[in-house]
């Protein structure tokens, strides 16, 4: 792939709002769904009709995966969760970090085998107070990884043989072997230099490709399986914080972003900060796994 510019018969602004901090983009069954961490709400648009819904949350939702048995599985401030459905209340499995009251869950994925990986981080976002967590289908949960200020983006190789991981505050995404006992032998897949922001929510591509949103960065950069920088999706504000593909083909790149943080001046500069974005990046997904407790 050659460069991927942002214009408009690629990207396209499909819901907007300046939105705290949209994260935890899900596509389903034709429905879009992601979450406002800060904004204490869970939202979902139907791609081909626009109806957009929306609901509170008393507690803060971070991120939104399917479950097997229907629902899904969520993150929350203090742990994990269900919810049977857009609408149901909250299934809660108790607090992970009770003594860490700053703390809170971040980004969360499936990996093919079924579990859910979740990263929490200091929400101050000063300390390496942060882990990343495996929740398994029996709803054991278990720290793999310590020591980050700001966890995100678990995603997996498309043969579920790696874990990919950032630590946002470094610039550095990790990856690990995965399999069934869990993650071993991290390494650095690369380190984002001056010309890139904070490496924030992944996917990957059918061709083992990284797409990494960039806090502060503008866009969303790919990389290729050996971690070398191959393009950049550049976007019309600066704090991009997760992405996934949808579509019937998996060929649409759905994209959440935040305003959290701006100042009037800068989001005078960027009115679509908070938005959500789509764009057909001329390559398709994988289909995401579903978690099996
Ligand atoms: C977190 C934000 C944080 C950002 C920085 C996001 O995933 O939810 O709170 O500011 O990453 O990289
Ligand atoms: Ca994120």
């Amino acid at each position: 792939m050659t460069e991927v510019a942002a214009a408009a018969d690629v990207l396209q602004c499909l819901f907007v709002d300046n939105q705290l901090l949209a994260e935890g983009p899900l596509y389903q069954h034709g429905w879009l769904y992601w979450v406002d961490i800060k904004g204490l709400a869970l939202h979902r648009l139907q791609l081909a009709t626009a109806e957009h819904q929306q609901r509170h949350v008393p507690e803060q939702i971070t991120s939104i995966s399917p479950r097997q048995k229907g629902g899904f599985v969520v993150t929350t401030r203090t742990g994990f969760g269900f919810i049977d459905d857009f609408s149901a209340p909250l299934h809660s499995l108790g607090t992970v970090e009770p003594a860490l009251p700053d703390n809170r869950f971040n980004d969360a994925k499936v990996d093919p085998l079924g579990n859910l990986w979740a990263g929490t981080m200091d929400d101050l976002e000063k300390t390496p107070s942060g882990s990343l967590y495996r929740l398994t289908p029996e709803h054991q949960w278990q720290v793999f990884d310590t020591g980050y200020i700001v966890t995100n983006g678990p995603t997996f190789a498309p043969d579920g043989r790696r874990l990919y991981h950032n630590d946002s505050v470094h610039k550095q995404i990790f990856v690990f072997d995965l399999d069934a006992s869990g993650i071993s032998n991290k390494r650095v897949f690369a380190q984002l230099g001056v010309d890139h922001g904070h490496p924030d929510g992944m996917t990957v591509d059918a061709q083992g490709c990284l797409w990494v949103c960039e806090y502060a960065g503008w866009g969303i950069s790919r990389f290729d399986p050996d971690g070398k920088f191959m393009a950049k999706l550049a976007l019309p504000v600066a704090n991009v914080t997760s992405c996934t593909f949808g579509g019937d083909q998996l060929e649409t790149l759905y994209i959440t972003t935040a305003a959290k943080g701006l100042t009037a001046a800068e989001l005078a500069g960027q009115p679509l900060a908070g938005s959500i974005f789509a764009a057909a990046v001329g390559v398709q997904g994988i289909q995401g796994a579903v978690f099996l407790g």
